[in-house]
């Protein structure tokens, strides 16, 4: 997509309804011949414009593409987003940003695809990425922080997903220890955070984030271990994944400057607040029977769950199965 057409897009989006051939020409310094030429490109790429003489063109419908064109007419964020690499498909954006932030790539940049055939998921489990229905990114951040600081960027990102759940759905999505999006129960977005570093430096951190946007039913792997949902399926309406993409990033971006300002504490006292387990009894089990009980009493600076036992003993909990009594 031309320069120009962004620039088109992006000012139909502005003033919505129809917007004259000479108020485009006038503000984009371009000749009306070359603005027929540009619409016409866009109405190529899927994009249903209506042109009506003496009113101009009114944009009517956009084709739900995954690109920078589409994410830029949307996008209000400084530094993430500030370099997009939009693919058709690939393995995982996850590798391609690593490799990326190993050849020096920007920080903020972001690599989107539109599917991914070996999507990664924690553990070494596999994210199920088809095409053209969900987000799939990973964003290259260079944090001045320590190596065993990193963890809070996972909670940083889980709390910019159900943040742009909000603004995009009238759904509440809550999120589950350690870093599950949950809606109704039912994961809607999972992350995976990958860094680079040596003792006492962070090289880069990758945020990898995987948010289920349109997929239905049928497009779940059967063999699901724990529940999953996507916002189409929860809200009945499907959503713009370009919108969705920048709206994400806006959120990171705001969340992101805030922690290089203030610190953890800020997205901590969010997170908290978000988590599934506010106010609840938890029991956590290791596999087996449960080896904890206590009342939900946050997380600490290295994202450990913490729980309150009978006596008011705190336990730090590194990892294990949490379960809601
Ligand atoms: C999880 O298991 O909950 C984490 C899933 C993370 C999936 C995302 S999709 C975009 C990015 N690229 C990957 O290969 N994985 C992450």
């Amino acid at each position: 997509m031309t320069s120009v057409s962004v620039a088109i897009l992006q000012l139909f989006r502005e003033k919505g309804g129809f917007v004259s051939g000479e108020v485009i020409s006038r503000e984009l310094h371009v000749s009306r011949t070359a603005i027929w030429k540009q619409i016409n490109g866009l109405r190529r790429a899927g994009y249903v414009i209506e042109a009506v003489p003496s009113r101009g063109y009114h944009l009517l419908s956009a084709p739900d593409l995954l690109s920078p064109g589409e994410i830029a007419g949307y996008l209000k964020a400084k530094l993430i987003g500030r370099r997009l690499v939009c693919l058709a498909t690939t393995t995982s954006t996850n590798s391609d940003a690593f490799r990326l932030a190993e050849q020096d790539a920007v920080e903020g940049t972001v690599i989107l695809s539109d599917g991914q055939s070996s999507g990664k998921g924690r553990l070494g489990r596999v994210w199920s990425s088809p095409e053209g229905v969900n987000l799939y990114c990973s964003v290259i951040l260079r944090p001045g922080i320590m190596p065993y600081e990193a963890p809070q960027l996972t909670f940083l990102s889980a709390v910019a997903v159900a943040r742009t759940i909000e603004l995009v759905s009238d759904l509440k999505p809550e999120i589950k220890w350690p870093n599950d999006v949950l809606i109704k129960g039912k994961k809607v977005a999972g992350l995976l955070n990958e860094m680079n570093a040596e003792t006492d430096v962070i090289n880069f951190v990758i945020l990898g984030i995987g948010v289920n946007l349109n997929m239905t039913a049928e497009q779940f792997p059967p063999d699901l271990r724990h529940p999953a949902t996507s916002i189409l399926l929860e809200s009945g309406r499907p959503v713009g994944r370009a919108r969705f993409a920048a709206l994400l990033m806006g959120e990171l971006d705001r969340l992101y400057r805030d922690f290089r300002t203030n610190g953890f504490g800020p997205v901590r006292a969010e997170w908290q607040q978000r988590c599934n387990a506010h106010g609840r009894e938890l029991a956590i089990s290791d596999g087996g029977a449960d080896v904890v009980k206590g009342m939900f009493a946050g997380i600490d600076s290295y994202g450990a769950l913490l729980v309150a036992g009978a006596g008011g003993k705190i336990e730090r909990i590194l990892s294990g199965d949490v379960r809601i009594l």
